[in-house]
């Protein structure tokens, strides 16, 4: 009888719907110099990480190459930066919205200028971003007033039996976060944005508060202001041999960090199987036009333009 139990029991561990992709995220790459864009590489691990592969979607795309590239991919991560949102942003955020219209769980991911971008997305208003506002370059912050039920804190996902962690407590207790901004959202332009959930806040040196991460309400959309991707990766250090970027290397840190890749590679897998390997669209790993070495990013894809 217990062996029979058994035998169900591994039987029914084996019809879970697991998937047997991975799946493939895009990155939009920004303007290096007048003839190369790039992608620092720790955002390509950082998402390798997770569970997942990456193509890029060049900055300067046409229409029909955003749309190529989102047609063979789970879901985008728009890379943090300097550039303001450009034309293939906006063109790939109606695409996609028009695509979770249509049933597809195609989600989208922002980091610290790609988290404002998706703001300034979400709200169609360029203006809802505060310019030079906060003084919160190379800061370190634990999380604050981490909403307890959000999607993002909470794990779910196939592997959730096996996962035991308090997310926001590991957030809010160490400060592992890595603000690298000027520019940022104030709460109270947050709160009047449609469908947008702030999920923290923080303060910068002089308690100015600004968001640091959001969800939206009904559409798989993230963003967080800090850097999870610096965390296991970026030790470069300067001139005075001090770090070049200050991230959190702890276990909490590292942790913390690589749970937000794993949330959102979940995410994409739940696009379905998307990549065709003959469309054109191909991994960074072979697509890139060669690695050039830095401090502030170690290692840094180039593409001719
Ligand atoms: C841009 O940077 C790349 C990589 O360092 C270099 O090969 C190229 O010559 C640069 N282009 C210009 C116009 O400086
Ligand atoms: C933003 O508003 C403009 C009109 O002001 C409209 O044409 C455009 O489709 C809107 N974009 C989004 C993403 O809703």
């Amino acid at each position: 009888m217990l062996r029979r139990i058994l035998l169900l029991t591994v039987m029914a561990n084996l019809a879970a719907p697991t998937p047997d992709f991975a799946p493939v995220i895009a990155l939009i790459s920004h303007p290096f110099n007048s003839t190369h864009e790039f992608i620092p590489n720790s955002y390509i691990k950082y998402l390798e990480g997770g569970g997942a592969r990456t193509v890029r979607l060049p900055f300067t795309a046409s229409d029909d190459e955003v749309k190529r590239v989102i047609d063979n991919t789970n879901g985008i991560f728009f890379i943090g930066g300097e550039p303001s949102l450009p034309e293939s942003a906006i063109i790939a955020y109606n695409y996609i919205t028009d695509l979770q219209d249509s049933g597809v769980h195609y989600p989208m991911w922002g980091t610290c200028l790609g988290f404002q971008w998706l703001t300034q997305l979400i709200a169609n208003d360029t203006s809802v971003l505060s310019l030079d506002a906060f003084d919160s370059e190379d800061l370190l912050l634990p999380l604050e007033s981490v909403k307890k039920d959000s999607r993002m804190f909470t794990l779910n996902g196939p592997d959730s039996d096996y996962l035991s962690i308090d997310l926001p407590k590991l957030f809010q207790e160490h400060a592992v976060t890595l603000n690298m901004h000027t520019d940022g959202i104030t709460p109270t332009v947050a709160g009047n944005i449609k469908d947008y959930n702030v999920l923290s806040l923080n303060s910068d040196r002089n308690g100015i508060q600004f968001v640091s991460s959001f969800e939206h309400g009904t559409r798989p959309i993230y963003g967080s202001q800090f850097h999870p991707e610096k965390n296991g990766f970026e030790y470069g250090t300067d001139e005075i041999n001090e770090p070049a970027e200050p991230a959190d290397h702890s276990i909490h840190g590292v942790r913390a960090a690589f749970e937000l890749a794993r949330f959102y590679v979940q995410e994409a897998v739940k696009s379905g199987d998307r990549y065709v390997p003959d469309s054109g669209v191909d991994m960074i790993f072979y697509s890139n036009n060669g690695i050039e070495k830095g401090t502030n990013h170690e290692e840094t894809y180039l593409w001719k333009v």
